[in-house]
């Protein structure tokens, strides 16, 4: 099957820019912070992880966190945790790290499971929101760029398993 390329929403330029305004930002907002823990949800995230970490300008851990939906099983939009953080959170300051936020399930999901955990500040970073897509209402403390109801691709975010080692983002039709 040929694939075809997608076609380009942000340049690699463009994220790199934004990245570090995102980056300046969490940098000045935690600057009296003892240590921030950033927290990726993968796959996704795992290029924008790296890139905005590697530009914050305090002290911060990073750890993972993976979750899946039941779609196809039990009800359509449940989601179960299949891999925790390896360290506690509580009374730590916590950034959930994000791709995209499409419908806000999984972010919801994240939001209330780590809230639970008594974390000193919980806020929430994504790269991408498609406001068009929102079911849940979540607090984004940290927005890249909304967009418009597309498949997005490129920069760790993927079409059946593709494309995500793009250095820019594109969007692909449901049909290539
Ligand atoms: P949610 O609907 O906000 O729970 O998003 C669930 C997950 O779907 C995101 O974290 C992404 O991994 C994935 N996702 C949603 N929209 C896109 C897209 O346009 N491209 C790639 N992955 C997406
Ligand atoms: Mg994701």
């Amino acid at each position: 099957m040929m694939l075809k390329e997608p076609e380009v929403l942000f340049s690699e330029e463009i994220i790199q820019e934004r990245v570090r305004e995102l980056a300046s930002r969490i940098s000045a907002d935690y600057s009296e912070t003892e240590e921030l823990v950033l927290i990726g949800v993968l796959r996704g995230c795992y290029i924008f992880l790296a890139d905005l970490s590697r530009r914050l300008k305090i002290p911060r851990r990073i750890e993972f966190i993976a979750v899946s939906s039941y779609e196809h099983k039990t009800t359509p939009g449940t989601l179960r945790l299949i891999m925790d953080t390896r360290t506690d959170i509580t009374g730590k300051h916590v950034l959930i790290i994000e791709d995209i936020v499409d419908t806000g399930q999984t972010l919801h999901y994240l939001l209330d499971m780590l809230g639970a955990r008594k974390p000193a500040s919980l806020k929430t970073c994504t790269l991408l929101r498609k406001p068009d897509r929102l079911v849940k209402d979540v607090h984004i403390d940290y927005l890249g760029f909304d967009i418009p109801d597309l498949w997005v691709v490129g920069y760790g975010l993927d079409y059946a398993d593709r494309y995500r080692a793009l250095p820019y983002i594109g969007f692909v039709n449901e049909e290539s």
